[in-house]
């Protein structure tokens, strides 16, 4: 497994170009997007058919600001304004096989940005519930995700810190900014039987898997990644 996955801003594109095949003809959006899911992701050991499907079927493409649209399939995060990122797509195929979903969840997101991952959610689960604290993202995000026929998701733009209570609880949570300790409120709101995937520290931060039993809860480290951070309530708990 891969031992540090960034989802920072990478800056610039440094004079990248549109991926070429090796007759030197560019590749389609769709051509990018499998190449993606098999050398990106497949290769690096994620083996849930039903991710790697839904990784095959959105398009990340869409959820790019449009001069970034060349590089949607490149192996890194990108900038989607507002100094935020859309997470390199390896590091959203991991998180969402740790969510172990079957179809029939109800899902919580922490850290809508572009509604990239929101959407892959939307394909694996019965509803996703999603929370961006920059306003102009989350409408930006409600309004690409209604355009493009995604249903069953929610968007709600607010401090996702003591998460979505009305809505609570729910199977699985998602949290795709990285406070440098886990929110209780959202470890509350996780039903028996879920899971929780989230990054935790500072500068760089363990992808931590919570489950929950009748027992309590289990926390389990899965790989360093690099985020960014979790800001609003997060940061006053510091
Ligand atoms: C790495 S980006 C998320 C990428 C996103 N999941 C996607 O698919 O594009 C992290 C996002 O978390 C948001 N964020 C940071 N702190 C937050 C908080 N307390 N509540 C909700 N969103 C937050 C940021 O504004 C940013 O858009």
């Amino acid at each position: 497994m891969v031992g540090l996955v960034s989802a920072t801003i990478v800056g610039a594109a440094l004079g990248c170009s549109v991926n070429r095949t090796a007759a030197d003809t560019p590749e389609s959006f769709e051509q990018a997007r499998e190449r993606m899911v098999s050398e990106q992701i497949e290769a690096r050991g994620v083996r849930d058919a039903r991710v790697l499907a839904a990784m095959r079927r959105v398009s990340r493409h869409e959820f790019v600001p449009f001069e970034q649209r060349a590089y949607a399939y490149e192996d890194r995060p990108l900038p989607i304004g507002y100094g935020q990122t859309i997470s390199q797509p390896y590091i959203v195929a991991v998180m969402t096989e740790a969510l172990e979903l079957d179809g029939s969840e109800k899902v919580l997101e922490i850290g809508t940005g572009s509604g990239y991952q929101a959407a892959v959610l939307a394909e694996l689960a019965a509803e996703v519930y999603t929370i961006e604290i920059v306003e102009p993202l989350a409408e930006r995000a409600a309004s690409d995700l209604k355009r493009l026929g995604f249903e069953k998701l929610h968007v709600r733009a607010g401090d996702g810190y003591r998460g979505w209570p009305e809505a609570a609880p729910f199977d699985a949570i998602i949290v795709t900014a990285a406070p440098d300790h886990i929110p209780q409120p959202l470890v509350d709101q996780l039903a028996v039987g879920g899971r929780l995937v989230i990054p935790v520290g500072r500068m760089f931060q363990e992808l931590v898997l919570i489950t929950k039993d009748e027992k309590g809860v289990r926390h389990e480290d899965l790989l360093a990644v690099r985020f960014v951070p979790m800001v609003g309530e997060a940061e006053k708990k510091r």
